[in-house]
């Protein structure tokens, strides 16, 4: 499937993702450093904090109890915001466009 990434730059790079990745190994897997992912992935570092587009967000459902928690620690949360480690990339997603958080 197809990920389209914003860069904090603006830049649109459009991903040939891997189904069965996270959408935030996907991001790493491709180059891009701006996620940090501190923790791994394992949703305890907020470092991979992305702005899903608004036109998306219904398909990526929203967060659960404990990402929302850590979104909340965010001075850049919007309403379509999600941590993308627990976005789970699928077929059913491609197209998915995501923007890179500005850094807290
Ligand atoms: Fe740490 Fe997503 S990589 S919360």
């Amino acid at each position: 499937p197809q990920l389209i990434v914003t860069t904090r730059d603006g830049a649109e790079h459009a991903l040939d993702a891997k189904a069965g990745w996270s959408v935030m190994e996907n991001i790493r897997d491709n180059g891009i450093d701006e996620v940090l992912a501190l923790c791994g992935g394992c949703c305890s570092c907020a470092t991979c904090h992305v702005h899903v587009d608004p036109d998306w967000f219904a398909k990526t459902g929203g967060p659960k109890a404990d990402e929302d928690d850590l979104l909340d620690t965010s001075d850049h949360r919007s309403e379509t915001s999600r941590l993308s480690c627990q976005i789970l990339m699928t077929a059913e997603l491609d197209g998915l466009k995501v923007t890179i958080a500005p850094e807290d």
